[in-house]
């Protein structure tokens, strides 16, 4: 059987349709017929920059919604037919910007009934690097997902640069769920404030007082510093005035997320760099708790979902816009 590929042919394009074989699942991998992709960060810096790419040409996405096509061996949660959501770790012609992709089942879950495909889609590259920074960046246990160890005292205030970031959002959401009374800072444009309130910031800071070493201080309790900083943007590194936010005699647990790479961990702290699939490693089952947090009501959608156009064809004008883009998440509709 063939499908249909929207491959980057080379560096910044073009796009173009391509009839490929479509793909069989290996051993613990399903294949999914999407019906709803989201547009990443790292889909732009890899058309535009090459970022990750092994080769041209290619096929970019790392997200998606969509019904199960086909399983692997040894694949026992889904089945043809799911409904499902899911990252992938791409290779040069495994990307989600195509008619049939593959996943390997650790990195899907089912889709929520109450969510539509493009709010699913969505959701999974943000949530497992949000918990790889709050679980294993800032060593704060997740309530219900084993694995990971904790360190004690656990942190009681946490800046969260980029709040309004995908990993942003959902950081603050298991930060507050795993840490009910601790002080949770945040750094976004002003729009976004009551927003990121309602997903558990005690206090908002605009994205000027990343420059301020004495704002940023002043905001954590007592104005003493905090104990913890999640970076979800890599902004730090650009703006060093973000580590004088640090309490001088804290435990100084830097989470920083894996924005480029060559990034460099800074000296003198607890500094951790994470991606998402740190948190598989520490639990396979990180997906599946996704899906139980959204059944619960203890996770919600981050960011407002914005479909930027249907079909494959829309996608180089929506990834044209994700320099731009502020407190959303860019999804097509196929
Ligand atoms: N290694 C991994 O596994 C992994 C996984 C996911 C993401 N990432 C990386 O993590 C970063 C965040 O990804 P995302 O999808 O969460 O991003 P996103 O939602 O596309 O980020 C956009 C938001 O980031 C905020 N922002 C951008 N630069 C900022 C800065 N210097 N300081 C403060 N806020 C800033 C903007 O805030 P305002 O508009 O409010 O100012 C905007 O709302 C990206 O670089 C991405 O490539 C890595």
């Amino acid at each position: 059987m063939s499908i249909q590929q929207y491959q980057a042919i080379k560096q910044g394009g073009p796009f173009k349709l391509v009839t490929a074989t479509a793909p069989k699942p290996g051993p613990h991998e399903v294949t999914i017929r999407p019906k709803a992709l989201s547009l990443n960060a790292i889909d732009w810096k890899n058309f535009r920059f090459g970022a990750t790419v092994p080769g041209w040409p290619t096929v970019l996405g790392i997200e998606g919604s969509g019904v199960v096509e086909s399983v692997g061996d040894g694949v026992t949660s889904f089945k043809p037919g799911d409904e499902v959501m899911n990252w992938i770790q791409r290779t040069q012609y495994n990307g989600t910007f195509q008619e049939v992709y593959t996943a390997r089942d650790v990195v899907v879950a089912k889709k929520p009934a109450n969510l539509s495909f493009e709010e699913a889609a969505s959701l999974p590259i943000a949530f497992l690097t949000a918990a790889a920074g709050v679980a294993v960046g800032l060593k704060v246990p997740l309530p219900g997902l084993p694995g990971t160890e904790a360190i004690n005292p656990a942190p009681k205030s946490i800046l969260v640069i980029g709040g309004s970031s995908g990993v942003g959002s959902g950081a603050i959401q298991l930060l507050r769920l795993a840490l009910p009374s601790a002080t949770i800072i945040t750094t976004s444009s002003v729009a976004h404030h009551a927003h990121l309130k309602s997903l558990g910031a005690n206090t908002c800071l605009e994205r000027a007082a990343q420059e301020d070493s004495a704002a940023l201080k002043a905001a954590a309790p007592g104005g003493a510093g905090v104990d913890a900083i999640l970076d979800a943007v890599g902004a730090a590194a650009d703006s060093p005035a973000i580590y004088d936010a640090f309490k001088s005699d804290g435990p100084k647990l830097y989470a920083l997320v894996l924005t480029r790479p060559g990034v460099q961990l800074p000296d003198g702290l607890q500094s951790t760099l994470v991606g998402g699939q740190n948190i598989i490693d520490k639990n396979p089952a990180a997906m599946e708790y996704l899906t139980k947090l959204l059944a619960e009501g203890k996770y919600k959608l981050p960011l407002k979902v914005e479909v930027v156009g249907k079909g494959f064809e829309a996608i180089e004008k929506g990834l044209d816009r994700i320099p731009q883009n502020s407190g959303k998440k860019l999804v097509i509709s196929l």
